[in-house]
């Protein structure tokens, strides 16, 4: 895991040789008090996909998101991202809203949300 300011974090997956195979970065989303985060840069080699390396990285986000004491993590992908599309959803998302010709005619964006566990009892805002 690399860490820049709080919250600001990402992960490396590599193999037992050292090889980077897959990345991941985790940020806050909107004001702190909103208690979200953002996934992104989300990527896997493809001579290693499908392996379970894209749900271990969404996995390091989401136990990193609920020790900071976030409520959802959110993520964004083009509805044609079928292996994206599945992966988070296999994790735990659901298809929030989408984003109707956000990078141009046809190419939706997908907003994906994952809730998070709470911990304390505490009152979601
Ligand atoms: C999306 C991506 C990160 C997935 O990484 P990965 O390590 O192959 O994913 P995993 O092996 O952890 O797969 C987890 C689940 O996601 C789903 N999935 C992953 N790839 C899939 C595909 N090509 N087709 C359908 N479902 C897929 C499956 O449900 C899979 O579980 P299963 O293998 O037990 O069936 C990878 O395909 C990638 O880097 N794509 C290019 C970059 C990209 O599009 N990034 C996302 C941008 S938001």
């Amino acid at each position: 895991m690399a860490t820049g300011p709080p919250g600001h974090e990402a992960w490396v997956a590599a193999e037992s040789t050292g090889e980077p195979v897959g990345f991941l970065a985790l940020s806050p989303s909107g004001a702190p008090h909103f208690r979200l985060g953002f996934v992104e840069w989300v990527a896997v080699a493809p001579g290693a996909r499908r392996r379970g390396i894209g749900r271990r990285l969404l996995a390091c986000a989401e136990h990193r998101a609920a020790a900071l004491g976030w409520r959802q993590l959110h993520a964004c992908t083009f509805h044609t991202n079928r292996a994206s599309l599945h992966m988070y959803i296999d994790s735990g998302f659901y298809p929030a809203a989408t984003l109707h010709d956000y990078a141009g005619p046809g190419l939706h964006y997908v907003e994906m949300v994952r809730p998070l566990p709470q911990s304390g009892g505490g009152t979601a805002q």
